[in-house]
């Protein structure tokens, strides 16, 4: 059931260009200039009278939350915080009945995210689920939500249920941004068409750079730590990209916002520290630019991930992974893939068990 692949989590790398392409299934019509999803039109006035919207998750979920608040803050104008359910949960935290939740969760079993939409829904704030698992039990105690349909994630790790939850999150960010007038319509048809290829991109980056990732993860299995760097959109696929290598190859990585490193993660950089980079054209590229010169003049490995035909980051790195130029939030879902075939590698080298890591289960229906 592997389907030919050595583990579940290369199969589900792989099902990425198909997953996407569900996910958005009768949802993006791109040729009515629609994005049709029930769960937020029957939904809309909460949505619109909305003071703000609160996205609650655990783990690679919480970082699909995060990459949401860009989306929709950029998008829909509505203000977005993003909380971690354990902590929102215990901290007594101020909810309205005009308060959205919008809950993250692969699983829709994960203890702490199901008593923080309880504590919640309590307060009157309404409910809506990102789930992928059908009928799981935060799926059913959300007032409305929009499954994934990436298909069941085996390996522990998760991989297609994050690039899935990402393309819900774009479509809400780009649906409600279209409703309420801060999406224009000329900008709404060329993101939704853009969108509608992102599956096609995807496929281009795993046929494209997966001998290279190979190659690359060769040099990195003695590795002790790694440093995971991006800015705007790709900040949180560098946490993204640092937790899916430190579960399943054990090797301790950082993701960090690029432009904090000078404020401590600095001092670690040596000739000894591997330093991932995601650094597309479009997204504070100078910026990019300038930290990646502070990396070099001391000595850090650099692994970037920049677009083809990338020329001044690709000058200082060690190692060039090559994605397509998509609009800037897209680039978190195209970046990962290669992030994810990373870990994955280097895991594997390890002689690591990438299905099942160690201490780690699949739904944390503990607190
Ligand atoms: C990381 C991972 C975990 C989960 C987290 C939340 O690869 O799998 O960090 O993302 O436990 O799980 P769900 O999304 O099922 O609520």
């Amino acid at each position: 059931e592997k389907g030919g692949y050595e583990h579940f989590m290369l199969k589900e790398i792989f099902e990425q260009p198909k997953s996407v392409h569900d996910t958005m299934r009768g949802r993006l019509l791109v040729d009515e200039g629609v994005i049709k999803m029930a769960g937020i039109w029957d939904h809309i006035e909460r949505f619109k009278n909305a003071n703000r919207i609160i996205i609650i998750a655990c783990g690679t979920s919480w970082h699909a939350g995060l990459i949401g608040e860009y989306l929709i803050e950029e998008y829909a104008r509505i203000p977005v915080e993003v909380e971690y359910a354990s902590e929102f949960r215990y901290r007594n935290p101020i909810i309205t009945d005009k308060d959205v939740v919008i809950a993250i969760s692969q699983s829709g079993e994960t203890a702490d995210t199901m008593a923080a939409l309880k504590l919640a829904k309590e307060k009157g704030a309404f409910i809506y689920g990102i789930c992928n698992v059908v009928d799981s039990s935060i799926a059913r105690i959300t007032d409305a939500g929009s499954y994934t349909h990436a298909g069941p994630e085996i390996g522990v790790a998760s991989t297609k249920a994050f690039t899935a939850q990402l393309t819900i999150l774009t479509l809400i960010a780009f649906k409600l941004g279209k409703h309420n007038g801060n999406l224009g319509n000329a900008d709404f048809m060329s993101l939704i068409a853009e969108l509608d290829a992102i599956p096609k991109r995807i496929e281009d980056v795993l046929s494209s750079t997966h001998e290279l990732v190979q190659n690359i993860a060769k040099d990195f299995v003695g590795a002790t730590n790694f440093l995971y760097l991006g800015r705007g959109y790709n900040y949180p696929a560098a946490l993204e990209g640092a937790l899916k290598l430190k579960e399943i190859s054990y090797i301790h990585a950082e993701g960090y916002p690029a432009a904090e490193m000078k404020h401590g993660p600095i001092a670690l950089i040596d000739e000894n520290m591997p330093i991932v980079i995601i650094a597309p054209k479009k997204g504070h590229y100078d910026k990019i630019v300038s930290n990646v010169q502070e990396i070099k003049a001391r000595k850090g490995k650099i692994i970037a991930v920049v677009n083809r035909g990338d020329t001044q980051v690709s000058a200082m790195a060690d190692y060039v992974i090559e994605i397509p130029e998509t609009s800037e939030c897209f680039s978190p879902i195209v970046a990962s893939v290669p992030l994810q075939l990373l870990a994955y590698y280097i895991a594997v080298y390890r002689g690591a068990n990438v299905d099942q890591p160690r201490n780690l289960a699949k739904s944390v229906t503990v607190e």
